[in-house]
């Protein structure tokens, strides 16, 4: 099993492309319109759970998008990210505990976060799922099992709770120009994407189409849309900087997983940083609605 951490900073530096991916994303989806014909009592609070939050990426999307008055819970196994959250929320006052409620206001939502540290590898089913109107995750799909998507899947179901599980890989990487390992490359990327997680062996890449799969199978109707990272080099030096990233992390990963072809991986690497300032990438990604 290999214990993956989400530093703080690259769930801040993926968070513009994971927005304009979404944004993509949603009329397609026809997400408020679709989300807001669920609430049983449209003047309650809406009661949203967060699985695997990070730094509230998710609740910054979508508290906008669903308005009015919220209630979160958001839920994560790693304290250090569930800690920055007063500060990416802009939230001055509040204390340092984690015990300590949040609150989040824009244009048109209030939203009351209250945070809580779990490992959902084993607690999913200690969460309020009765309660809530809307169970919802974002870039977790790929680190799950089949065993634990069954679960989840299953708990929704019997709660009769919607599901939006935002911005899942899909495996597909279009690089432009092309490289000639590029495909030998995601190959080997895929398969460390598979290693165990935590959640036993992780879906990767497939996960979106079996989520997809295990829903209809359940009685969910089910609604996707494309929710892809655009990244282009000519777009300044944030996107520079992400696909550098993202090259770094796809060389890292394969050679842990092919360490005999490391050299050829580095050579893959120098000739992408080589392209990254006029190239661009895509990266597949899905985000799914399902409505019991
Ligand atoms: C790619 S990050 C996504 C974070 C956030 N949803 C976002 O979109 O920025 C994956 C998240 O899953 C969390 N995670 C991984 N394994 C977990 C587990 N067993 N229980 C709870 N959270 C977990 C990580 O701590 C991390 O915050």
């Amino acid at each position: 099993m290999t214990t993956e951490t989400f530093s703080a900073a690259w769930l801040r530096q993926r968070e513009p492309f994971d927005t304009a991916a979404r944004n993509a994303a949603a009329p397609a989806l026809e997400l408020q319109s679709r989300l807001v014909a669920r609430k049983r009592i449209p003047t309650e609070p809406w009661r949203v759970i967060d699985l695997a939050c990070g730094t509230g990426a998710n609740l910054r999307w979508l508290a906008p998008h669903l308005g009015g008055s919220q209630q979160w819970l958001v839920v994560d196994h790693d304290a250090s990210l569930l800690r920055c959250w007063p500060e990416r929320l802009g939230v001055t006052a509040a204390g340092e505990g984690l015990d300590e409620p949040l609150a989040f206001c824009g244009a048109g939502f209030q939203a009351a976060v209250v945070r809580q540290h779990i490992d959902l590898t084993g607690a999913l089913h200690t969460l309020p799922w009765h309660a809530a109107h809307l169970v919802t995750a974002s870039a977790l799909l790929d680190l799950v099992s089949l065993a634990w998507l069954s679960r989840l899947v299953a708990a929704s179901m019997a709660a009769r709770v919607a599901l939006l599980m935002s911005l899942s890989v899909d495996g597909r990487h279009r690089w432009t120009p092309t490289d000639p390992q590029d495909a030998t490359v995601a190959r080997v990327f895929g398969a460390h994407q598979q290693r165990d997680k935590g959640f036993g062996p992780a879906l990767g890449g497939g996960a979106v189409a079996i989520l997809q799969r295990e829903l209809r199978a359940a009685g969910f109707r089910v609604f996707s849309a494309r929710s892809d990272w655009q990244i282009d080099g000519r777009d300044g030096p944030q996107a520079r900087a992400m696909q550098r990233a993202l090259i770094d992390g796809m060389a890292q990963a394969a050679t842990e997983q092919a360490p005999a072809s490391a050299q050829a991986l580095r050579a893959w690497q120098q000739r992408r940083h080589a392209l990254a300032d006029a190239g661009r990438v895509s990266v597949g990604h899905v985000d799914v609605l399902a409505l019991p």
